[in-house]
């Protein structure tokens, strides 16, 4: 019996509009192929003019060190081409020791691995009636048989699917970062608050003085945003390229594009390592609250730096208020991902309750809203958070039930706050269970520690090493390869 561990691997489940991914590392180790997959695995979910019939999809394999009786270590694909090499992740560095194969498979619509005729840049909404998510979590049941699943952001939440739906295949689980709540057009549900409720405890917990800063300027802007005058001011004061913003709706596209999204991205983010698609910096948000701590008590001053450093300009350069890092597509994938957050995976994450580092918004965050722009429908179109939760079962009975799941997290990352609920403690090795990594960034625990320090998803942080040795000891248990079992 093969044993598998299913790789997914994603960054972030929505921006306002910017696609976060890591850049493009080209797969250099282990071998790349194509197979022929199944358009439609389910007479029901797709559409006669998606066409039937199979397409090409990439996969990775490697048996170098494969013993039998050994794991096979899958890794999903995500929403984008540039994520998907098994080499990049800690699959790489367990090959050896566990006996394991490695397998990584494409996810279906990204990267190389798409329809006959379909080209993104002028698809009709129909032609993405394929991409749907059984679809998707059929490609990889087809594509191997007994697994070991591990996966991180939208890739943790199919890494959570695969064991509840598909449990014979999918053996064992270990979804990182994971959306497993707050999802819909409900817009009610408390859950929509709880992202940013995270972000500010981080900026707290890592300066309470600089939070307070940052609090204080941030009520000032939102303020100022009626008040030509005072925005003047804070233009000046923000040292913003000229021409200036002239209206209120670049004002608040500011505002929220970059201001609160810079922010947020330096608390999600917060690698170890220089990663040139989110902040080519380590540890953006050290250095945002250092700046903060040395910057003048004034609203221009304090907001202007989180923006910059986004931008990856120097402070004493103007902040390019009208960069095309803030706020627009900078990553192809994005698209289809957007299809993707409007059809099955409606993040309702970005709302902002009273509170907080930042002043209060609301009716902000639905994903699902994409679809009228898309000219696609939602799947879950009337449901509430908690309608959607039960169905895709991600209650704590359904997730104790299915046992084998080790959810991780990392403490700066605002999708922590989104992820699975409470567990009953157990001493059942199989018991389903959440660990929370102190010191690391969405989805960092799932980088391979034989990345050298400062390479891009590189590690050999003190916090990286401790998330695996508690992730590799619960794979071996689970796997019967551990002394003593
Ligand atoms: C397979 O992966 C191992 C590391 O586990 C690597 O050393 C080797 O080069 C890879 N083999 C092939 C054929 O790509
Ligand atoms: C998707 O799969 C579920 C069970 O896994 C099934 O109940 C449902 O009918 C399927 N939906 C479609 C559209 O095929
Ligand atoms: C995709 O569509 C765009 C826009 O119509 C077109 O410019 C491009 O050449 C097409 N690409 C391919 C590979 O057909
Ligand atoms: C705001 O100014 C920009 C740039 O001049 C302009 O394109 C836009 O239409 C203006 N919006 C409003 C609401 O006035
Ligand atoms: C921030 O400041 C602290 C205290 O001065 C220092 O130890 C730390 O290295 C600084 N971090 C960064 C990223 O600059
Ligand atoms: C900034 O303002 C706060 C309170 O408004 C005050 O406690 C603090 O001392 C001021 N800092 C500087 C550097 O002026
Ligand atoms: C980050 O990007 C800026 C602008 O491209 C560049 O000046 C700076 O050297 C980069 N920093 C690092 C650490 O790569
Ligand atoms: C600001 O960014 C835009 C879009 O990237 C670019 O066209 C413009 O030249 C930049 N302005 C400055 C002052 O760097
Ligand atoms: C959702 O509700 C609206 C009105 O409340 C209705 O028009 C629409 O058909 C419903 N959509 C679905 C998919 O049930």
């Amino acid at each position: 019996m093969y044993r598998t561990l299913f790789l997914t691997y994603v960054f972030t489940f929505f921006s306002l509009s910017i696609g976060q991914t890591l850049p493009p590392l080209p797969c250099t180790i282990n071998p790349t192929s194509f197979f022929d997959q199944t358009l439609n695995h389910d007479a029901n979910s797709g559409s006669a003019s998606a066409g039937n019939g199979a397409f090409k999809q990439k996969y990775q394999l490697n048996t170098t060190h494969f013993k039998p009786g050994g794991p096979i270590l899958f890794y999903q694909g995500a929403e984008t081409s540039s994520i998907n090499c098994i080499e990049n992740t800690v699959l790489q560095d367990w090959a050896e020791e566990m006996g394991a194969m490695l397998a990584g498979l494409e996810h279906r619509f990204f990267g190389d691995s798409l329809p006959a005729g379909f080209n993104q840049t002028a698809a009709a909404p129909e032609q993405y009636d394929p991409l749907t998510l059984n679809n998707t979590l059929l490609d990889s049941v087809n594509f191997i048989d007994r697994v070991f699943v591990l996966g991180g952001s939208y890739g943790g939440t199919l890494t959570t699917l695969l064991r509840l739906f598909h449990p014979d295949t999918f053996y064992g689980a270990i979804p990182s970062a994971p959306l497993i709540k707050s999802f819909g057009l409900d817009a009610q549900d408390p859950d929509r608050f709880e992202w940013f409720k995270w972000v500010s405890q981080v900026y707290r917990d890592e300066s309470a003085e600089a939070a307070a800063k940052i609090k204080e300027a941030m009520l000032d802007f939102s303020q100022s945003l009626s008040s030509p005058s005072k925005l003047s001011k804070i233009a000046d004061d923000a040292r913003l390229c000229k021409p200036y913003p002239t209206n209120v709706t670049e004002w608040t596209t500011f505002y929220t594009s970059a201001v609160i999204m810079s922010y947020w991205y330096a608390a999600q983010f917060n690698y170890h390592y220089d990663n040139p698609a989110t902040f080519n910096v380590s540890r953006p948000l050290d250095i945002i609250v250092n700046q903060t701590l040395s910057a003048a008590n004034n609203t221009g001053e304090v907001i202007r730096i989180a923006p910059q450093l986004y931008d990856m300009r120097s402070q004493d350069l103007c902040l390019n208020w009208t960069s095309d890092r803030f706020g627009s597509d900078t990553v192809l994938d994005q698209e289809v991902f957007s299809v993707i957050t409007c059809k099955y995976l409606p993040a309702n994450t970005i709302d902002i309750a009273p509170g907080g580092i930042f002043p209060p918004r609301d009716g902000y965050g639905n994903s699902a809203r994409n679809c009228v722009n898309l000219g696609q429908s939602p799947t879950f179109a009337n449901k509430t958070n908690a309608e959607i939760i039960k169905i895709y079962r991600f209650t704590v009975p359904d997730l104790v039930k299915a046992k084998r799941i080790l959810f991780t997290q990392g403490s700066y990352d605002p999708t922590t706050a989104v992820g699975p609920p409470v567990f009953p403690v157990s001493n059942d090795r199989d018991a389903t269970r959440t660990v929370l990594f102190h010191g690391l960034a969405h989805t960092e625990e799932l980088n391979s520690g034989l990345r050298g320090p400062g390479t891009v998803g590189g590690g050999h942080s003190e916090a990286l090493k401790l998330a695996h040795i508690v992730m590799k000891g619960t794979v071996m248990d689970w796997a019967g390869l551990a002394q003593g079992d």
